[in-house]
This record gives C-alpha cells, structure tokens and sequence, in this order.
C-alpha cells in the first residue's frame, strides 16, 4: 500500500511555509509532481518556484470548499491523477481557556479539524475510485498528550485529527488508500503567526520536546509516506511519554499537576 513518490502527483495545503513547505520539497526530490497550496497567493507561488516544473502554485483556504474543489480540479487538468494529499494547516488560539471566546473555537475548529473534513470530501472520492493513494495529516504531540491546556482549542482539535486518522486508517487500508498522521514537536516555522493570543499567558506545564528543523520533518514525512507508517512523531522523547500515559492516566496526569501553583 505504500506509494511510490517518483510517479506520484502530492497536493500539499499550509505549503507556502514551515513543514508544509518542507514537505513539498521532499516529495518533490523523490520526483513527485507537487500542487503547492497556501491561503497567501505569493507564498504558495515563491514555493512552488523553488521546487521548479514539478511544481503548481495554487491559492487555497482550507476553510473554502470551492478553494480545495478548485485544487483537485487544477491537479487533475494539470497533472492527471492524484496520489498523495496531505492536510497540513494548523492555526491556535492561546490563553487562559476561559479568556478565550466562543469565535477563536470557531474558527479553530473550521481551520483545523474542518479543514481535514472538507479536503477528505473533495479528495476522498477520487484516491477511492483510483483505489490507491495516500493522506497524511499534520497534527501534533499536542493531539497526542494533554500539556497544551493554554491552547486548549488547538489540542482539542489536534486530538480529533488523530482520531479521525486512525479511524480513517481503518476504513482507508482494506481500500488500498494509506494514511500517516504527523505529530511533531516543536519545528522553527512561522507557526507564531498563526497564533491568536487571548488574556494573560499561562505556561503550559509538561514535556519540553528538543525542537526539529522544517526540513528534516519534510523528510520524515517523505520516508513516513514511502513506508506506510502510520505515526510520524519528530521527538523519540514523545513516543516514551506515550507510553508513560497510556500506561496511567490518572499517574501522568497527576505528575504534571503534583508542582502546580
Ligand atoms: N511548528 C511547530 O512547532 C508545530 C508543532 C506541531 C504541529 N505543527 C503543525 O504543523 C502544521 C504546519 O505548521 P507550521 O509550523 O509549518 O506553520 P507555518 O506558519 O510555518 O505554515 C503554515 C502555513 O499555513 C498557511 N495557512 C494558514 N491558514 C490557512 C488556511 N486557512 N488555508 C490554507 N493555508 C493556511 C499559512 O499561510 C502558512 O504558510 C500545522 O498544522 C501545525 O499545527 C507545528
């Protein structure tokens, strides 16, 4: 089920920047054809440029259904199929959960998890009829362990997005359609200007993961869709606090609240 990137067409969302960027130069390394899509015209553009003729720039709000309908549209024309999509835009709300209104969830929550459902709906259709494919999903150890309390809509929903992979893996794999979930640590990107802040700033308590450059998750992701594995976290230290938090909740929780102000 694993795809073979020298012949795949990839459509890459949040690729104007940071892991998403990253992710389109080592697809396109591998030889992928790459439609590189961002909300910001010129970013997805200067990108697409760097990666040369395997490269089509697109604008694309992943909150638009036209916007990604536009996207497949633009792959097919121009390149024939697709193979590979991966939903890579993040956005955050931070502050005090009770500082943080009503709208920033909203908008959160359409950013991040609906952003996943609407490209599934437009994308889906074509990888199931093609009967092969894959999608990656860009959550984050934030969606796998509960630290990030002063970004509460942002883990809620980086949570979904792990959910909703795994599920999808389920359904996805007897169909020939693999699927990743990418759940990074700390990566220096531009993450910061997708962060609204609200009230006064609580530090989040927990794990302090070694932070990664954007290109070296490009490449994890790359070799991650190549062998068709399912997790793809950038700091071993996440996958031993897993195991510390399935093992006991209640005892994991506890320990990061035992220093608690
Ligand atoms: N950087 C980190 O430390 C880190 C850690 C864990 C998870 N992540 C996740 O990685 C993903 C990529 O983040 P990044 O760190 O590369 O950030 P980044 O800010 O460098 O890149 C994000 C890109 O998404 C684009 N974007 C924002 N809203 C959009 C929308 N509505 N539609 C389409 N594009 C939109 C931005 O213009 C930007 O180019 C996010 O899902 C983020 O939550 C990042």
């Amino acid at each position: 089920m694993s795809i073979d990137l020298r012949n795949a067409v990839a459509v890459v969302t949040g690729a104007g920047s940071g892991i998403g960027r990253a992710a389109a130069h080592a697809f396109a390394r591998r030889g992928a054809r790459v439609v590189v899509t961002d909300l910001v015209d010129e970013r997805a553009q200067t990108v697409a440029d760097e990666v040369g003729e395997r490269a089509v720039p697109a604008a694309c709000d992943v909150t638009s259904l036209d916007d990604l309908e536009a996207v497949r549209k633009l792959a097919l024309d121009r390149f024939g199929r697709i193979d590979l999509v991966m939903n890579n835009v993040g956005i955050l709300a931070v502050g005090p959960v009770e500082d943080i209104p009503l709208e920033a969830w909203q908008r959160v929550v359409d950013v991040n998890l609906l952003g996943v459902v609407r490209s599934n709906l437009v994308f889906l259709p074509h990888l199931l009829e093609q009967g092969s494919g894959h999608i990656v999903n860009t959550a984050s150890t934030a969606g796998l362990l509960p630290y990030g309390f002063d970004r509460l809509p942002y883990t809620a929903t980086k949570h979904a997005v792990v959910g909703l992979s795994e599920a999808l893996a389920l359904y996805l794999r007897p169909r020939g359609i693999g699927v990743s979930c990418l759940c990074p640590a700390g990566v220096a990107t531009n993450i910061v200007e997708q962060i609204a802040f609200y009230g006064k700033p609580a530090p989040p308590r927990g794990p302090n993961f070694p932070v990664m450059d954007a290109d070296s998750v490009g490449e994890l992701v790359a070799e991650g869709v190549t062998h068709d594995h399912f997790l793809i976290l950038t700091a071993p230290e996440a996958a031993e606090e897993l195991r510390e938090h399935g093992a006991d909740v209640d005892a994991y929780l506890s320990r990061l609240t035992k220093d608690a102000p």
